[in-house]
């Protein structure tokens, strides 16, 4: 089965973990400052705190922005559950704005509008989690605006955008947002096996989360100097932290980054000339920026043949791996459990009907390439 996406693993990436596994260190060495220092680099973050996965980055992200039992987040419902999770972690109440369905990131004018009745209503969010939905950044200039108007905080899940752009600028660098999530998941851009980051341009966040990831406990202190055992617990934290295998993993692979993106490029460029007199219609680019492409989503159009759940069907059965995202978080029977409905953000429904993601990954050969397109094409047509 060709699957939706996989990793790139070479000589390269083995020789770095096999070094550490041959060092003193297999976690909490010099790997991870070294992996941190180089993604805060390459995104012109001030900070980088290296985790385990990219939920708990959103979760430590939440917890540093001091999103707790009294508050309200706003996310997007067409992205991994991960992405709402975090707020109700920190006992936050969570909602949601709807999509705009060309671009599958939230709705500038949906979220404008409910800001505004929000505000009558005394229910404003702390914080909303905008998702770039896969690599595509939202319009970053405009949410921002609107963040000063009603004063919430932004965490950027940029789980999918690892090197993508918004305005000509990396994603990550956190200009227009308080806090920047990546995930390393094997499907994902760059991989640590599991993993995830957090960047942010504000010392306080950064310290914050930083003693998040390791239970609260500080070690560098007055003590230090007659009592070198010493350590104190400040705040209740968690163990969050990446080994240094994986750290080595992810500096490797950081290396190809910009050679995974332009693959990428390549290969949604082909499919979108392949697929231009199928009944297909996909992610519409939006001013500023450059998508990473994780994923090469398409939208079945009305005047298909068949439907997406058919289509989906018979790719499997030819092997092509094809695959959903997202079911609306809001329809998952633990957020209906809490109130939400079938029916309360109808573009994000819409769009979950008709869509599939097509294989994407930078080794996929021109042979797969070309089966994809000629089932398509027989299935379609
Ligand atoms: C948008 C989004 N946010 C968060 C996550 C969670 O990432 P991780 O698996 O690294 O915890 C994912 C993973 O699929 C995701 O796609």
């Amino acid at each position: 089965m060709i699957p939706y996406g996989r990793q790139q693993i070479v000589q390269q990436d083995i020789d770095a973990v096999v070094e550490v596994l041959n060092s003193d260190f297999i976690t909490q060495g010099p790997q991870v400052p070294k992996f941190e220092q180089a993604i805060a680099e390459y995104c012109q973050a001030d900070h980088a705190i290296a985790v385990n996965s990219a939920t708990s980055a959103l979760h430590i992200a939440c917890l540093a922005l001091d999103i707790g039992a009294k508050d309200l987040v706003w996310t997007s419902p067409i992205s991994f559950v991960a992405s709402a999770n975090c707020a109700l972690y920190c006992g936050a109440r969570v909602d949601f704005v709807d999509i705009n369905i060309d671009t599958a990131n939230i709705c500038i004018e949906q979220l404008a509008r409910k800001l505004a009745a929000a505000k009558q209503q005394n229910k404003l969010p702390k914080a909303l989690i905008v998702v770039h939905m896969a690599g595509l950044s939202c319009d970053m200039q405009a949410i921002a605006k609107l963040a000063q108007q009603y004063h919430f905080s932004i965490i950027e899940d940029a789980s999918h955008a690892i090197g993508g752009k918004y305005q000509a600028q990396p994603i990550g660098g956190c200009i227009y947002s308080d806090i920047t999530v990546f995930s390393f998941h094997p499907v994902k851009i760059i991989t640590t096996a599991e993993g995830g980051l957090a960047t942010t341009n504000d010392h306080e966040l950064a310290d914050k989360m930083r003693l998040l990831r390791s239970h609260g406990v500080n070690r560098d202190n007055k003590h230090h100097q007659q009592q070198p055992w010493y350590y104190e617990q400040t705040l209740l934290g968690f163990n969050y932290r990446l080994t240094e295998l994986q750290a080595a993993l992810g500096l490797s692979q950081l290396q190809r980054l910009d050679e995974f993106i332009n693959k990428r490029h390549a290969l949604a460029n082909q499919y979108k000339l392949a697929l231009a007199n199928l009944p297909l219609t996909w992610q519409q680019d939006i001013p500023d920026s450059y998508s990473s492409y994780h994923l090469f989503i398409v939208q079945l159009t009305e005047s298909a043949p068949i439907n997406r759940d058919q289509l989906f069907r018979l790719l499997r059965a030819h092997d092509i791996g094809v695959n959903v995202h997202y079911i609306p978080i809001h329809s998952q029977p633990y957020y209906q459990a809490m109130g939400f409905n079938p029916g309360d953000y109808p573009a994000a429904e819409q769009y979950y009907q008709a869509c599939l993601s097509l294989p994407m990954y930078p080794d996929l050969t021109p042979a797969q390439f070309q089966h994809i397109i000629a089932t398509l094409t027989q299935l379609l047509s």
